[in-house]
């Protein structure tokens, strides 16, 4: 078969057309990012400062975890399930990236931040999260306070009356956050995630 030279323009006036829409989107979007800078870009805009109260009643805010990272569950010690169930993973998933990479697991504090100060005293969480993890932080504050916490971290709470008339519960969000040594929301897990994907979220974001 004869080629036809107009075939041949026409075909690299195809190639030529991929090659600066290719270069054009290159040049537009920037090189290929790494995983790491791809997750943190395309995470909604999670965190930021907070002031709340420890179990020894000290004021904490966010900028005292600068430099480490934060794994951050919203809960309430009466909470029956979920908020146990939940705590007791992040510390499986700490144990377990302790005895693979200690200098890892040495930078990330687990925190628990109550969403039910009126029972929830310093002494209250304090003693909570001892029960967990012996570096787990547990903090309340003032109901302003908690809820400048929740806001910036989107976590939902709400009172719920029992049906029975005994003591109230409160409806509330489930994720476990991972903060990075800025402040920055690097990931977050639902609470039915299990230790495995805890410990690999930890894994892959957590530098010793
Ligand atoms: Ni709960």
């Amino acid at each position: 078969m004869r080629i036809r030279p107009g075939l041949i323009v026409a075909a690299l006036a195809v190639a030529f057309a991929v090659a600066a829409t290719a270069g054009a989107a290159y040049l537009y979007l920037g090189p290929p990012e790494r995983p790491q800078q791809r997750v943190a870009a395309g995470q909604p805009d999670i965190g930021g400062p907070f002031t709340l109260v420890n179990g020894d009643g000290e004021t904490v805010s966010a900028a005292d975890f600068r430099g480490r990272y934060m794994l951050i569950y919203f809960g309430f010690t009466s909470c029956p399930d979920v908020c146990p169930t939940s705590l007791s993973v992040m510390t499986q998933a700490l144990d377990r990236l302790a005895e693979e990479a200690p200098d890892k697991a040495k930078q990330v504090v687990p925190v628990f931040i109550t969403i039910d100060p009126a029972r929830d005293d310093a002494e209250t969480v304090g003693d909570y999260v001892g029960h967990f993890h012996p570096r787990m932080v547990g903090l309340t504050g003032s109901s302003e306070q908690i809820a400048r916490a929740a806001e910036a971290y989107r976590v939902y709470y709400k009172k719920a009356e029992a049906a029975d008339g005994g003591p109230y519960t409160m409806d509330h969000t489930s994720f476990i956050y991972l903060m990075g040594p800025d402040g920055e929301h690097l990931k977050h897990q639902s609470h039915g995630r299990g230790p495995d994907a805890i410990t690999h979220m930890l894994r892959k974001y957590v530098e010793a």
